[in-house]
């Protein structure tokens, strides 16, 4: 059974480089600032746009939000806002969730995506009891499947043709990691 406690009380989560702490709307202009990127955009298949009062807004509801957990991923040391981060749409039947990532433009490369998903897998596993994490990834967005991959993801299999980006269809891969098998792997 899920700890639901461990979904609503939102945690912090402490890691070597990085930390993950409750999304809040001190997060919220690089967060938007983030939505603005076209590189960010075509990664994650965003197409809405956003005003500043609305992530204002959403930023500072997830902390109430019960049965999902909205985190900010934040320099250790500095404080500094890097990107963020989720476990949404939470199964309680099925003990599973999906997992959603994203970083600031111009942060990733430096092994921060790859520390964060893993905390948040550590929290999924050892503190919400969740027996299995997934995501969707396109197809085109090497760099992600690999950091999922260094993660402890594993590919499962893969949409065909199931996203248009600018007039070209991409297949979308799913990777899972499930509680009984995941260990967060070495660097
Ligand atoms: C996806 C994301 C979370 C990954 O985090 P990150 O900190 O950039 O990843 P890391 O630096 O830990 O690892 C990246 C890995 O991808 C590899 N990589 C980078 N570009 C690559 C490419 N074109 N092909 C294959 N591998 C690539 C790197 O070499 C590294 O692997 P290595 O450590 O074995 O050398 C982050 O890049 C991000 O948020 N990107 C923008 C939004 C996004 O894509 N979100 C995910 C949507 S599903």
């Amino acid at each position: 059974m899920i700890n639901d406690h461990a979904l609503n009380d939102k945690p912090t989560v402490i890691g070597e480089r990085v930390r993950l702490v409750p999304l809040g709307p001190q997060h919220a202009e690089p967060f938007w600032q983030a939505t603005l990127d076209p590189e960010n955009r075509r990664l994650t298949g965003t197409r809405r746009e956003f005003t500043l009062d609305f992530v204002r807004d959403w930023c500072a509801d997830r902390a109430t939000q019960p049965g999902r957990l909205d985190l900010a991923i934040e320099d250790r040391t500095t404080g500094d806002y890097l990107g963020e981060l989720a476990l949404i749409d939470v199964d309680h039947d099925s003990e599973s969730a999906a997992f959603r990532i994203a970083l600031s433009p111009g942060l990733a490369g430096r092994g921060y995506g790859t520390e964060a998903a893993r905390l948040l897998l550590g929290y999924a596993f050892d503190q919400v009891r969740l027996h299995r994490v997934q995501l969707e990834v396109y197809s085109f967005n090497l760099r992600a499947i690999r950091a999922y991959q260094k993660a402890g993801f594993v590919l499962e299999g893969h949409l065909r043709d199931a996203h248009m980006w600018e007039g070209r269809r991409y297949d979308v891969f799913c990777m899972a990691a499930l509680r009984g098998e995941w260990r967060a792997p070495a660097q």
